[in-house]
């Protein structure tokens, strides 16, 4: 039986390369990312090229409950997950004591 592979932050990057991969290697995708359009390109491409089953998911994993709205749609889309590439996030380049947020001025009264 065929088995899908669910890969966060598919649409550029790291996500992207490994989402081929994944297809290339005959696993069906669930791709996730903010990207819509990005990510129905991907799908397009993988399906043609390897022959398998993308499922596409448009969504902020930053939001509140974002993760919940995910696993319902994989569920409602009657999907199962056989395995996680939670890649989606972002880095900072730079020192390190510059990139911390800054503390807070206390206010005077
Ligand atoms: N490249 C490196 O040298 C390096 C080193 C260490 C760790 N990492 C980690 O490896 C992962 C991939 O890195 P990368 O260089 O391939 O980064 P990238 O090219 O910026 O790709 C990041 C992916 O995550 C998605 N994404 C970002 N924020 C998201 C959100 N809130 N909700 C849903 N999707 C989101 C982006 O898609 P959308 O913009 O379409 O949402 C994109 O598909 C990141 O987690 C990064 O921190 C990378």
């Amino acid at each position: 039986m065929t088995k899908t592979a669910l890969i966060t932050g598919a649409s550029t990057g790291i996500g992207l390369d490994l989402a081929v991969l994944a297809a290339r290697d005959g696993f069906d995708c669930i791709l996730v990312s903010r990207s819509e359009p990005r990510l129905h390109e991907l799908k397009k491409v993988l399906e043609k090229r390897y022959r398998v089953n993308v499922h596409v998911f448009a969504l902020d994993l930053s939001e509140h409950q974002a993760v919940e709205r995910l696993t319902s749609s994989i569920d409602d889309a009657g999907l199962k997950v056989d395995f996680l590439i939670n890649n989606a996030g972002f880095g900072t380049a730079g020192e390190l004591l510059k990139s911390m947020p800054r503390p807070r001025q206390k206010r005077s009264a």
